[in-house]
């Protein structure tokens, strides 16, 4: 089968392009002829890590969509042809999160990824698909989408009346701002593009500003709200955004802390959550359990994920390249 390998010596690009022979499921395995996978920031900071033994030779990307092809013989929930995605922690089915479910991320240091044409996974790591999906739209959904779930709605109990800040409008944030438009949230969106702020009004954003343009963006923010700021912020930035959101946030308010795009190590000024009786929400990704959730109700409000671009098989370094660029607005996924 063909696959992609992270290897250290393959110029800039770092990803080969393999033939791997077809993996066999186990008793309790469930093997998957992959369709589609998605790219998430993460596999940016991965790829740029791959000269690390122990990701050279790792197939890359958490996410992935498809059909089941092959059952083991103790697998009761699965039937070939069945339309299954991966959740991106393989450990992960339910209950509060254990730090031993780290290693069980995929594509990551210790397990191979989705960007292969078949993978074989536990017949626990996997949730079906939404009928109204495509495998396309499917694939965008482990990370991103369960990550904004699990810390919006599972944890951070978003409804109606609330207003959620999300950061741009890469994969997390339009999950956040689809998610609180379903709910009857109001969402206010910062952007570098005055072109995006746009398509995000069109999904459901009534505030929207550009930081590029108004760097000072929290206060435009307090502003536009009269003041009460967000009850919900998913801060995707880091250093580079967590005051601004500190700032922004609404008495008894929450930081849902996910991001690291303008790098890593926030060292804020905690003292406003204490005067504005607010709460930080720390996140990583999320449960089978969450994405099954999830999908429910992806399901029930007829949610498509935005697609920015598919990229063939033959074309994955160059999906890398756009998402590098930041001139997405969604998801970028590898039709295979
Ligand atoms: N904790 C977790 O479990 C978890 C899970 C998923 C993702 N993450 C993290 O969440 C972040 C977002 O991930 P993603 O995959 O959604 O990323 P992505 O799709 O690559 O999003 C990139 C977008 O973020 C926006 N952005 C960049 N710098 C910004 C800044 N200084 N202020 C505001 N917006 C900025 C830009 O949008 P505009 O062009 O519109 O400005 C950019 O296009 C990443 O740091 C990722 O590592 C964490």
């Amino acid at each position: 089968m063909k696959a992609y390998h992270l290897n250290s010596h393959a110029g800039a690009g770092r990803l080969v392009r393999t033939d791997v022979s077809k993996p066999e499921p186990g008793n309790s395995e469930v093997r998957v002829k992959v369709e589609a996978a998605s790219l998430n920031y993460r596999d940016l900071l991965i790829l740029d890590r791959a000269g690390q033994n122990e990701l050279t030779g790792r197939i890359p990307l958490s996410d992935g969509a498809g059909v089941v092809d092959a059952i083991g013989s103790h697998v009761a929930q699965w039937r070939v042809g069945d339309r299954v995605a991966a959740s991106f922690f393989r450990d992960w089915i339910s209950g509060p999160f254990k730090s031993s479910y780290v290693s069980s991320s995929l594509g990551g240091n210790t397990m191979d990824g989705m960007l292969a044409e078949y993978v074989v996974l536990p017949a626990t790591a996997l949730v079906p698909v939404p009928a109204h999906l495509s495998s396309i739209e499917a694939a965008t959904l482990p990370c991103a989408g369960v990550t904004a779930w699990h810390g919006l709605v599972t944890r951070g109990r978003m409804g109606k009346g609330d207003t959620l800040l999300v950061q741009g409008t890469g994969g997390v944030a339009l999950f956040g701002l689809q998610f609180a438009t379903a709910l009857g949230a109001r969402a206010i969106v910062i952007s570098s593009s005055d072109e995006k702020l746009a398509r995000a009004r069109a999904l459901g954003g009534s505030i929207l500003i550009n930081y590029r343009d108004t760097p000072d963006w929290d206060v435009a923010l307090m502003k536009a709200t009269d003041g009460a700021g967000a009850s919900h912020i998913l801060e995707l930035g880091g250093p580079g955004t967590y005051d601004r959101s500190l700032r922004s946030v609404a008495s008894g308010g929450k930081i849902i802390q996910i991001g690291v795009l303008t790098g890593f190590g926030p060292k804020p000024d905690l003292a406003r959550l204490q005067w504005e009786n607010a709460d930080i929400i720390g996140v990583t990704v999320g449960s089978v359990e969450h994405f099954t959730t999830m999908n429910r109700f992806l399901s029930e409000h007829s949610i498509h994920p935005i697609v920015d671009r598919i990229y063939g098989f033959d074309e994955v370094p160059e999906a890398y390249a756009h998402l590098r660029s930041g001139s997405h607005f969604g998801k970028i996924v590898v039709k295979l």
